[in-house]
């Protein structure tokens, strides 16, 4: 056995069989696994918990530990032990704290985030070292497209599927001339390009990319620009405390009534309260949506209001599936983090029963699923209709496709 393997029956049995002379052990272990006991499995959440985006890594984080909490506290029948990173959504520091919880913490599977510039910078200490990685939420096209590995999983979106779907949905209502407004980084860059994809596809022309830099929100002359253009209507992607912040703006410009703006769905996931009469009549779209009326959701947003004391949201929704794709991969192997094969044959095949609607992952591990058009209505994100069904991220440049 080497030092660095964790004994388990698997490993053990290996070095009987090795002591005994017999060649070629691993080729006769049988393919079973008992319940590994010992050690906890060691989650590595990496998250921001302060900064623009702290709401959302809370609700990941939440949701995460109640899909947890809901199989007893643990994963595979091991206990779990959570090793928690701020990671400020903040690139600079990306590979610092990623490499923290890997070579230090020797977690067993990292968990994050939220911003697509630290998503990267974690799947690329999960590339070099070969660490199992879950992302939550960020949507960067990389991560499932030209950086896909087998050890990395999404169980959120890619900026491109929200986006697309709206271009669609726009083109759809015979609209021509858009302009869309983002923050400069990888989720706003990519939001605003399925959105083009998706517009331009059915004649739409996107007049001009308007962008400022993350986290700025200092949206005048970006509002005055638009009321320049004078475009049908506006495409967004912003989320978090900067969602909150464009809103009310656009609304205070008053350009709300003028020239409808409709976004990717972070623009009023979680942040209705803030915005107050700014968001209602929105339209966005969204793989998740208030008044889905699913079992699976119901029973979902009773059990993490009760265990949080909030509403659940899209972000809560992410945190828990990847709760359910762990329980999925290590249930298959009863703890067995040596068992690798086994747990990301086991995650690749799994049917996620999500609040969101059922799931399954694609070759490029991220979620095909439906994404929905949603219209704020009161403190709701409310079902509209199906905007595009079962939508796959085109995955490209991954090689696993
Ligand atoms: C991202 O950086 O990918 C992202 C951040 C917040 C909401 C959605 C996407």
């Amino acid at each position: 056995m080497s030092k660095s393997e964790p004994v388990t029956r698997r490993t053990m049995l290996k070095s009987i069989l090795a002591g005994a002379g017999v060649a070629a052990a691993s080729a006769f272990i049988p393919r079973c696994f008992a319940a590994v006991g010992g050690a906890k499995i060691k989650l590595g959440l990496m998250l921001p918990y302060t900064g623009t985006y702290a709401s959302l890594g809370k609700n990941i984080d939440d949701a995460l530990r109640l899909a947890i909490a809901e199989r007893g506290g643990r994963l595979g029948g091991r206990e779990v032990d959570y090793v928690v990173v701020d990671d400020e959504s903040e690139p600079a520091k990306g590979a610092e704290n990623a490499n923290k919880l890997v070579a230090r913490d020797k977690v067993d599977f990292l968990i994050g985030t939220v911003h697509s510039g630290v998503a990267m910078a974690m799947v690329k200490v999960a590339t070099d070292n070969d660490t199992m990685l879950i992302i939550p939420n960020a949507g960067a096209a990389a991560a499932t497209g030209a950086a896909c590995a087998p050890n990395i999983f999404r169980t959120s979106f890619t900026n491109w599927q929200p986006g697309f779907a709206m271009g669609k949905v726009m083109v759809g209502r015979g609209q021509k001339r858009a302009v869309s407004v983002s923050w400069d980084y990888a989720a706003g860059r990519e939001s605003m390009g399925g959105f083009k994809e998706g517009f331009t596809s059915g004649g739409g022309n996107v007049e001009k990319e308007l962008v400022l830099a993350f986290p700025q929100v200092e949206f005048q002359a970006i509002l005055t620009e638009i009321a320049a253009i004078k475009p049908q209507f506006v495409y967004t992607f912003f989320a978090g405390a900067g969602a909150v912040k464009f809103v009310k703006d656009y609304a205070a410009a008053g350009l709300k009534n003028s020239i409808p703006l409709v976004g990717a769905g972070f623009l009023t996931d979680g942040t209705l309260q803030a915005q107050g009469d700014a968001a209602q009549g929105l339209e966005t779209t969204l793989h998740y949506a208030d008044g889905l009326n699913l079992p699976k959701d119901n029973a979902f947003r009773a059990a993490f209001k009760k265990a949080a004391n909030r509403d659940a949201d899209v972000y809560a929704v992410q945190g828990y599936d990847a709760g359910q794709l762990l329980a999925a991969g290590l249930g298959t192997v009863k703890g067995d983090t040596s068992a690798r094969k086994e747990i990301i044959a086991a995650m690749e095949k799994a049917e996620i029963d999500s609040p969101r609607g059922k799931f399954t992952l694609s070759k490029a591990h991220n979620p095909v699923q439906d994404i929905y058009l949603r219209k704020v209505t009161g403190l709701e994100n409310r079902f509209v209709s199906v905007a595009v069904k079962a939508l796959a991220d085109p995955a490209r440049g991954c090689k696993l496709v």
